[in-house]
């Protein structure tokens, strides 16, 4: 099957890469030049596990293709992937932009065959609808294409394995015929469909979504009560766990959830409910709990060092979460702001991201980031904060605080090195 992957994004390229793995003739193309000329010499525009690995393997199996003329490549394809950005504005609603262009392309190219248009973009319920009809009106005829919803649920740091090993493929469509064809895409994957409408697809996304991100604002909730109490968090998570209607995932309480979807998926699906006269109580406390937890470990910090003004700053961790470069509403970054407006002086190392932020000092090397410091403060977990020599990290700063953002550090081990140490609801 030859297809069009409209958008080298994230989602872009792993959809295009993984369709390729799976014997597709894949063409991914984009307006952006400069993005496909570095795509086209091998260099890949993001940090994802196992990603540059597929695409080299592809592109010598002749399988996938980069390219800028966006037209030129839609005409030859039978199946359109829609993978452009949608990012949410501050009230909640969605800047179309991107899709609207797509559509306008598609008009544009003049098809003279069926296109299956198959939307992996994450948008609002009611959006694919727009969709199709925006194609009737601009003046194709509902004969010569599709529209298939088929959100993506990948984790970035795991977006190729997630694609490869789906727990589901949610399908949405208007009829069937479109649906078959897209199941034949996916034949080599083994994972259940869950077979719906077009708005019936959009709603799943952000209902995954939003569920997630309210087991970690929960968590986070039940770790403020347990620290009043006294109570360690992670035996209430574990226990919580183990009852099969909860699960055990996404229970670790911490900074709070940042990142390219949880922050605007939440703030959409609010909006969207809005916008029908719905008060989506439970998706605004949601954020709530989420905005304020930043501020209950710097409150733990002044309680400990009175004033935050002049004091040395080191910051572990600068992406949303490990095994990524992407910075997109980190946390880390939230808390950075907060500890600046506060007067302190910001260090910051992370193992991959490497920002030029005039305002904080960033170190190539972890330990060489503590020198001098006040208190040090581990906002992602990266692997590598797990295991530090905390002997040599105590002797380099000039504090004791250790604040651990993401509840990683066993308190018993950096105490008996004379850490100071702040967690929350850890004994
Ligand atoms: C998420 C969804 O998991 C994925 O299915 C969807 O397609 C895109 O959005 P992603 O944003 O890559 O994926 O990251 P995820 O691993 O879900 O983590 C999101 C945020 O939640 C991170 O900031 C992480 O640190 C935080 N988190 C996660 C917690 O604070 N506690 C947890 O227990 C789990």
């Amino acid at each position: 099957m030859k297809i069009c992957v409209i958008g080298t994004g994230y989602v872009g390229l792993t959809t295009g890469a993984v369709l390729a793995d799976l014997g597709h003739e894949v063409h991914c193309v984009d307006k952006n030049k400069l993005k496909i000329e570095k795509l086209l010499e091998g260099e890949i525009p993001i940090y994802e596990p196992g990603l540059k690995k597929l695409i080299v393997r592809n592109k010598k199996r002749g399988l996938l293709h980069f390219s800028t003329d966006i037209q030129g490549v839609m005409k030859d394809c039978p199946i359109l992937y829609i993978t452009v950005g949608t990012p949410t504005n501050k009230d909640g609603s969605q800047n179309l932009t991107a899709i609207i262009e797509v559509i306008n392309t598609i008009v544009q190219t003049t098809i003279t065959s069926h296109k299956t248009i198959i939307t992996k973009s994450t948008v609002l319920p009611g959006t694919n609808e727009w969709i199709h009809q925006s194609l009737i009106e601009k003046g194709i005829d509902s004969s010569m294409f599709d529209v298939v919803s088929n959100p993506e649920f990948l984790r970035e740091g795991n977006a190729v394995f997630d694609m490869m090993n789906p727990d589901k493929i949610v399908l949405g469509a208007r009829r069937t015929k479109p649906i078959e064809i897209v199941k034949t895409l996916y034949e080599k994957l083994h994972a259940p469909y869950i077979i719906t409408s077009l708005t019936g697809a959009e709603m799943i996304k952000y209902a995954s979504n939003a569920f997630l991100a309210t087991k970690i604002s929960f968590i986070n909730e039940m770790a403020r009560i347990c620290d009043a109490y006294n109570v360690e968090i992670s035996h209430i998570a574990n226990a919580l766990g183990t009852d099969k209607r909860i699960g055990p995932y996404f229970l670790n309480a911490g900074l709070g959830y940042g990142g390219s979807c949880f922050p605007k998926d939440v703030r959409a699906l609010e909006y969207a409910a809005k916008q029908k006269n719905i008060v989506p109580e439970m998706l605004m406390a949601v954020q709530n709990v989420n905005d304020s937890q930043i501020d209950l470990y710097i409150d733990k910090l002044v309680n400990k060092l009175t004033s935050l003004d002049g004091k040395k700053m080191t910051v572990w961790g600068l992406s949303f979460k490990p095994e990524t470069d992407d910075i997109r509403e980190s946390r880390s970054l939230l808390l950075i702001d907060k500890l600046l407006e506060r007067g302190a002086e910001i260090h910051a190392y992370d193992p991959i991201v490497h920002l030029f932020e005039p305002a904080i000092t960033i170190h190539q090397d972890m330990y060489e980031s503590i020198k001098g410091a006040d208190a040090l403060i581990i906002a992602t977990e990266w692997n590598q904060f797990k295991t530090v020599d905390w002997k040599k990290v105590k002797d380099f700063m000039k504090g004791n605080i250790l604040v651990d953002g993401r509840n990683i550090i066993d308190p018993k081990i950096v105490t008996s090195h004379q850490f100071h140490y702040i967690g929350v609801a850890r004994k």
